[in-house]
């Protein structure tokens, strides 16, 4: 049978490089998509290279989208292999910490954090109906302590105060995750993709949205013998 996978923000950037190199493999993967109308037409691009791509509504930092969104997969599959959380957002790149508000702050969390933990959440029966899911939190290079505090990284002169500590608990929330989920055949891991050239960053990444998508769909493709609870890039595990 087709192995299926669930890609949040699907409809653009690194999102739409995962949907499209895991569909190529073979997959039925379902594109989450915020606003219909996008998702819609980033869908009709890999339909129209004979991908079996198919649209899923999905704002993840709506509680009722999200419900919504697993009750209508939950009748359409038995079961889901594969889950990236990809959505994220950056707010901005310029306030400094202190001036940071904690509307803004919330903002960034609700879709970075808890979109990834309630999504997780809301389509973890259908996970566990796989027996062998893998789930992949789209992390950063920021999200590494390590790298942040360590002079000659380059993540070292980024210091971002909400988006930066909604990647390092996120890292965190694989964690957790992973030692739960474990008997269940479930593996969760954590990668960062590189400097992408994406809408995110203003498109001033070095790498292309199908190379900051690789380390992703390596670890939704990793066997049963791959590694559960890690934070991985493209030259392999990630400092914390
Ligand atoms: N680009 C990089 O260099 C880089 C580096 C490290 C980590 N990352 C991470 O990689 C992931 C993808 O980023 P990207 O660079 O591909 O950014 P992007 O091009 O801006 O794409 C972000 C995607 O997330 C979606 N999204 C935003 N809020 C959402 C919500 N509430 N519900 C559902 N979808 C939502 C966007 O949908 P709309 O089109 O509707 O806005 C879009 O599809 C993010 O988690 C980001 O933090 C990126």
């Amino acid at each position: 049978m087709k192995k299926t996978a669930l890609v949040t923000g699907g409809n653009k950037g690194i999102g739409f490089a995962i949907v499209r190199g895991l569909a190529r493999t073979g997959m039925s993967v379902w594109m989450g998509a915020r606003d219909r109308s996008r998702g819609e037409e980033a869908v009709a691009i890999l339909r129209q290279e004979g991908l079996d791509v198919r649209l899923l509504e999905l704002d993840v930092a709506d509680e009722a989208s999200v419900q919504n969104a697993a009750a209508v997969l939950a009748h359409e599959l038995g079961s889901l292999d594969v889950l990236i959380n990809n959505a994220g957002i950056l707010s901005d790149v310029i306030t400094p910490p202190s001036q940071v508000s904690i509307k803004d702050m919330k903002a960034v969390y609700e879709v970075n954090l808890f979109g990834s933990v309630r999504v997780t959440q809301a389509f973890l029966s259908l996970l566990k109906a796989s027996g062998e899911a893998r789930v992949v939190m789209m992390s950063s290079g920021v999200g590494s302590l390590t790298l942040i505090t360590d002079p000659t990284s380059i993540y070292s002169g980024v210091n971002l105060l909400d988006y930066t500590s909604s990647k390092v608990a996120l890292n965190a929330v694989t964690v957790s995750f992973a030692k739960e989920l474990e008997p269940f055949g479930i593996k969760v891991n954590a990668v960062e993709p590189g400097h992408v050239r994406t809408d995110l960053n203003a498109n001033t990444g070095i790498l292309t949205p199908d190379e900051g998508a690789a380390t992703a769909i390596k670890m939704a493709l990793t066997g049963p013998d791959g590694p559960t609870g890690g934070f991985f890039g493209s030259h392999g595990r990630q400092p914390w």
